[in-house]
């Protein structure tokens, strides 16, 4: 089964003792951004260092206002930031044209969000292929791929419904269809299941697992659930705008940790 980089290339690397730029699909050093609002500064990163290896399923865990949103969109360059830089597949973002950054996140980033962000008056198909339309995408190849995505995430059968005719599972299953239609290098989730019965968000944590295991597919999940983070490769916590600690939980690598703690 292929789970991205965290276990064998993880351990390979950390016995080697480095990492290329490459083995990155994000990386941010020493990040701030301060939001101005009508009651003052408000500093929601501060001189973060967080990155993200390619086919890695990252959670990002901490309490409410802490910058889990933040981080998101500023490594997604949905946001600007204020110091610090970010490498996105090796390249430093700064150096991208706004032109550039914006065809970079159409053909190779995916976005799940909490509310789901269907168009209402689109059926399940013409809402995931609406990405690849706007990335140029021939209709009939947007189409066949639309499905082909839709029968992945178990929707085979719903391909014409509306959102509103969609249960909300299967409603958050035509967004994570949306997000993966594209081939992206990373899908971005933010409290993907919030919305959901536990049950429901299970299943939903299923496929971005499989899809991350399967297809290798780097994962950034903003999570309040502990269950949803347990089930990632690590889980990274924020407060107050600063990383504040971090589990992995590749088997390996923990009993590497116990090992050097015995030395
Ligand atoms: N556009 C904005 N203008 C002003 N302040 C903002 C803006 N967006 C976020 N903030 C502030 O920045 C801080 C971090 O917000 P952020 O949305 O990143 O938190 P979060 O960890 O995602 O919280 P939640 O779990 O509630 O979604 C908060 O104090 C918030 O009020
Ligand atoms: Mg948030």
């Amino acid at each position: 089964m292929f789970r991205g980089r965290t276990q064998a290339a993880t351990v390979v690397d950390s016995l080697n003792g480095h990492r290329t730029d490459t083995d990155y699909i994000i990386r941010a050093e020493d990040v701030s951004k301060t939001y101005e609002s009508e009651t003052g500064k408000v500093p929601a990163l501060r001189n973060v260092d967080f990155s993200i290896e390619r086919g890695e399923m990252v959670a990002i865990m901490g309490p409410s206002g802490c910058g889990k949103t933040t981080l998101l969109n500023c490594l997604s360059g949905l946001d600007t930031i204020d110091t610090g830089r970010i490498w996105l597949d090796g390249t430093d973002i700064a150096t991208l044209s706004d032109r550039k950054r914006t065809s970079y996140r159409a053909r190779r980033m995916g976005f799940i969000f909490q509310v789901y962000n269907l168009l209402p008056v689109l059926s399940s198909a013409e809402n995931v292929e609406l990405p690849l339309l706007v990335a140029g995408v021939k209709p009939k190849e947007a189409r066949e791929r639309a499905m082909a995505a839709l029968e992945t995430v178990g929707l085979g059968q719903w391909t014409g419904q509306r959102p509103a005719r969609l249960s909300g599972g299967q409603r958050q299953r035509v967004t994570v269809a949306r997000a993966l239609v594209t081939n992206p290098a990373i899908v971005w989730a933010d409290e993907p299941t919030g919305a959901l019965d536990s049950r429901t968000a299970s299943e939903i944590m299923d496929l971005m697992r499989d899809l991350n295991e399967r297809q290798g597919l780097s994962f950034l999940v903003v999570t309040h659930d502990a269950g949803i983070g347990d089930r990632c490769d690590r889980i990274v916590r924020m407060q107050d705008g600063v990383i504040a600690g971090e589990v992995a939980h590749d088997i390996f690598a923990q009993s590497m940790a116990v090992a050097t703690r015995a030395d």
